[in-house]
């Protein structure tokens, strides 16, 4: 991280910079993530610092759509928020500025763009730079923005951890956790019932939570999206346990996996400009067990538990670090970049480098092979 020189900004001494940064806005955008307020609380007293007004967009876009949804932050509006989970401006995945959603009289709901809404509000706020933090979805519309001539910054959020361009992004470590803990304690209950236990976790279409969980917390098996499951695989490592008398078997199932030649399992299509919902990937997989295995199965989806709750202390240090250099960019005036992590550093990124570049788990890469190496089924 390189530290602005000056406090004070004047175009003179930061030359990359057209006009001095005075007044920025700050939103969170897509699903909530823990570690969304270390980022809010680093970013607003740094910029305090460098004397640079900061605005907060309520509800992600939601805020620079409709009317007086701008808060004004200052230090006294981040003390405390270090622990708490959740963003103190409030997230929203629907507020998607290019494809907004709409209803008619009857209630039927259409997609609008009101793009222009939102660079109309930032032109009357006097805003020089919109910081967004949020995922792929996120960096896309910045970088939309920014083909319109906005100046924008990104800073990356996803507790998938799917984002090509950092290394990690802040809430991925929190979610780990909390999977791990809920493997941990399915292990207790299904060694007593001698039971099956599948457990579905977050992740989209990347299976880093399941991997990082399922070797965390000694799952036996471990599907992940990136690896198309045979169920007979499944059915043969239960039996294998089985006839050594462990008579119970722990089977994480990443929420987009899917057996060979099937498709993710979803709760409903994407909208226009809105992903899918995935959902039912572990209770496809019980209907596929039953009646193969003698043993009961039960199904635990551990679901939003794992967006919830205080961050851990590496999603605090994060984000803590992206809103530091959030700001540090702000005020060199730099804009379109993303901050991100390059091994122990951070850095920023062209926010082009950041949009489109899923980060997926390579089917054949060391964390594979370690689970496969320790006798962790991955269904292929
Ligand atoms: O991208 C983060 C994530 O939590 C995914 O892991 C999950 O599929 C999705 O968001 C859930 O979204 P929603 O909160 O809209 O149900």
């Amino acid at each position: 991280m390189t530290k602005p020189r000056a406090r004070k900004i004047s175009s003179k001494k930061h030359p990359r910079a057209p006009e001095p940064v005075r007044r920025v806005c700050i939103l969170t955008g897509g699903g909530d993530a823990p570690g969304l307020n270390a980022v809010l609380r680093a970013f607003v007293k740094t910029c305090c610092e460098l004397d640079i007004e900061v605005y907060g967009s309520e509800d992600g876009f939601e805020g620079l759509i409709q009317p007086d949804r701008l808060v004004k932050l200052r230090s006294a509006s981040v003390r405390g928020i270090l622990p708490k989970g959740g963003s103190i401006l409030g997230c929203s995945n629907r507020a998607n500025p290019f494809a907004y959603p709409r209803h008619d009289k009857r209630g039927r709901e259409h997609f609008e763009d009101v793009s222009d809404v939102v660079l109309r509000r930032i032109h009357d706020h006097e805003i020089d730079v919109l910081v967004m933090v949020g995922g792929d979805g996120t960096m896309s519309h910045a970088q939309a923005f920014m083909k319109r001539g906005l100046r924008v910054i990104g800073v990356p959020k996803t507790i998938d951890n799917d984002l090509a361009a950092t290394d990690y992004t802040f809430g991925f470590d929190t979610a780990v956790d909390t999977a791990t803990w809920a493997i941990d304690a399915l292990h207790s209950t299904a060694e007593s019932h001698d039971r099956v236990m599948l457990v579905e976790l977050m992740g989209r279409y990347a299976g880093w939570i399941s991997l990082y969980a399922g070797i965390a917390g000694g799952a036996d098996v471990i599907l992940i999206p990136e690896i198309a499951y045979d169920v007979d695989r499944v059915v043969a490592k239960i039996q294998e346990r089985a006839s050594r008398g462990v008579t119970f078997s722990i089977v994480v199932v990443g929420e987009g996996a899917k057996p060979r030649g099937g498709k993710e399992s979803t709760i409903s299509k994407g909208r226009a400009g809105h992903l899918a919902r995935l959902g039912g990937a572990a209770h496809g997989l019980a209907e596929q067990l039953k009646g193969r295995i003698p043993h009961e199965i039960r199904v635990t989806v551990l679901g939003h538990l794992q967006r919830g709750g205080t961050p851990s202390s590496f999603d605090r240090l994060l984000g803590t670090r992206f809103g530091v250099e959030a700001a540090w960019l702000c005020a060199r005036g730099e804009t379109g970049k993303m901050v991100a992590l390059r091994g122990q550093q951070i850095v920023s990124v062209p926010i082009e480098d950041a949009v489109g570049h899923a980060k997926l788990v390579d089917p054949n890469g060391e964390l594979v092979q370690v689970a496969r190496a320790i006798g962790v089924e991955l269904g292929a």
